[in-house]
């Protein structure tokens, strides 16, 4: 029997989407407003969503509160409050696109977590605006 552990959480952090090797007019035709030099910010909800099997011991999939310890560790302790393009290195040569960053949440949260868990990203960048990634 598999069920799903879901764990909200909130950050806010500063991006600029454009690419180096393009012209800035490119990169404005591209991405418009989101490549003001000046950088914008984002208030982004996350929702973690594990899935495995219920341990009949505990009646737990997972501890919530382990997941909820990786996410202020590996997530908000990360991202929370940064310019993610200047301060976080993961996109030092990657696009921090919603997209992008729900790979790189993704990436952090997985390898930290038990093998027999499936782990499923969405994050909204805005409240009608989100990306959801299962690690394909
Ligand atoms: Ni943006």
């Amino acid at each position: 029997m598999k069920v799903t552990v879901c764990r909200r959480a909130h950050f806010n952090a500063a991006h600029r989407l454009y690419r180096k090797d393009w012209s800035f007019e490119k990169n404005d035709l591209i991405f418009g407003k989101c490549n003001n030099p000046n950088f914008h910010g984002h208030n982004y909800e996350l929702i973690a969503s594990v899935t495995g099997e219920i341990d009949p011991e505990t009646g737990f999939v997972i501890d919530v509160k382990i997941l909820k310890d990786l996410i202020k560790s590996e997530v908000e302790d990360a991202l929370d409050h940064k310019n993610l393009n200047l301060e976080v290195p993961e996109f030092q040569d990657l696009n921090p696109t919603a997209e992008n960053i729900a790979v790189v949440i993704y990436n952090k949260l997985k390898v930290k977590l038990d093998t027999k868990f499936d782990l499923e990203i969405t994050l909204y960048e805005t409240p009608r605006n989100f990306v959801k990634y299962s690690g394909d």
